[in-house]
């Protein structure tokens, strides 16, 4: 046996790494066309689409004017992002499965800013997400409204004449290359050609910081409208919840409430730090005092030692605001927009009260 491997041995050994080789070479040259080639989207079971492969589903969709809800930017964090793939979907990724339950994976839901496109797929996207527009505009107007919140008020040039959104939504706007962030739109319903959105600046955000950087002139590009956060159609109470800048969806919501339903009453329940934070205070008192069916009630939990004069500030947070003023929770639908914490202490006081979980809403940031 010795002497036969020392006959053929070397030129053996030889044929043998060379065929691993070229079946090495193979398989990268898979890997790298699968990635790199082209694959075709089927939307809805109609649509045909080509893509590049080996960018994300997301880039994918973006690219072909498809505009899927973000607002982490593509990191995987905040789950906006999952469509359905109904064929050709791979496993899910573990970062995939921290934002998917179960089922959803099991029902071939992914993050699309995870999911790479290798092979063809097809998908499910919701009609309302076909619909969204890119929107171009320019900033007409800036104002501080605290010393950490700014209002951009964004003329749409293009296209004109045609936004449209429900009271509650939020548009993405883009705030870098690839980059975009989730604001609620603050302006009214009734603008077609106008937005307004309220920023909140977060040290060394991206998004926060490049729209506190624009001024009056500077181009503006948005996507929209998104979300399921918007004024209900039904005969109930309204009651709103802001906490800090998530004051900024609740005014077109109250506006379209009033001017749209002379029977539902509207409470609006705004809680701050302190009075530093307190923005457009003046305007809902004025409210309050103009319209009949509107109440108001701002809390601070850090109340000064001398709190202004005239209109009730209630001390502590907005949830013990609401503990001490709701009636009629049962009858009521509530409407919550800020930080996590908060919207979590309100849904419990809310609930305590009669308020039907399914009908609290709610956007956290
Ligand atoms: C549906 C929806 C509507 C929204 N509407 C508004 C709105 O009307 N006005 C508004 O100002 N924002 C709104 N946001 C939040 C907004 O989309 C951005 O997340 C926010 O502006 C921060 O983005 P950034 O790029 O500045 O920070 P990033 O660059 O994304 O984050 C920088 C760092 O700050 C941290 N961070 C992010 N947010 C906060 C925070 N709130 N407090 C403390 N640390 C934070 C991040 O974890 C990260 O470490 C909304 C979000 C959603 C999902
Ligand atoms: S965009 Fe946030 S998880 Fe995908």
């Amino acid at each position: 046996m010795e002497a036969i491997l020392k006959v053929i041995g070397p030129p053996f050994l030889v044929m043998n790494g060379f065929v691993l080789f070229i079946l090495l070479l193979i398989s990268l040259l898979r890997r790298f066309i699968a990635a790199y080639g082209e694959s075709t989207l089927t939307i809805n079971g109609e649509k045909k689409l080509v893509v590049r492969g080996g960018q994300t589903l997301a880039q994918a969709l973006f690219a072909e004017k498809i505009y899927i809800p973000s607002a982490c930017g593509g990191r995987g964090t905040c789950g906006f992002c999952k469509v359905r793939i109904t064929v050709g979907a791979g496993e899910a990724l573990p970062i995939e499965e921290m934002l998917l339950n179960y089922s959803d994976v099991a029902a071939g839901y992914r993050l699309s800013c995870q999911t790479k496109v290798r092979n063809d797929l097809s998908l499910e996207v919701p009609e309302e997400l076909l619909a969204i527009r890119e929107y171009k505009g320019v900033v007409e107007d800036t104002k501080e409204l605290t010393r950490d919140i700014k209002r951009l008020s964004i003329d749409i040039r293009e296209p004109k004449d045609v936004f449209a959104f429900r009271s509650g939504q939020y548009v993405l706007i883009q705030v870098g290359p690839t980059e975009t962030r989730a604001y609620s739109v603050s302006s009214s319903v009734r603008l077609k050609d106008e937005i307004q959105v309220e920023v909140k600046l977060i040290p060394n955000g991206l998004g926060s910081s490049y729209l506190h950087r624009l001024g009056e002139g500077d181009e503006v590009t948005f996507f929209g409208p998104y979300g399921q956060f918007f004024l209900q159609d039904t005969h109930h109470k309204i009651i709103c919840v802001a906490g800090g800048v998530g004051l900024a969806p609740m005014k077109p919501i109250i506006e379209d409430a009033l001017f749209r339903y002379p029977n539902r009453d509207v409470e609006l329940y705004y809680g701050c730090n302190d009075l530093a934070d307190l923005y457009d205070h003046e305007t809902f008192i004025a409210l309050n005092e103009k319209a009949e069916r509107f109440s108001y009630y701002p809390a601070l939990s850090e109340l000064p030692a001398e709190p202004p004069r005239g209109y009730p500030i209630e001390e502590g947070f907005v949830h013990l605001a609401i503990e001490r003023n709701l009636t009629r929770g049962e009858d009521s639908e509530a409407y919550l927009c800020g930080p996590p914490l908060m919207i979590d202490a309100v849904i419990k006081v809310l609930m305590a009260k009669g308020v039907p979980e399914i009908r609290i809403l709610y956007d956290k940031f």
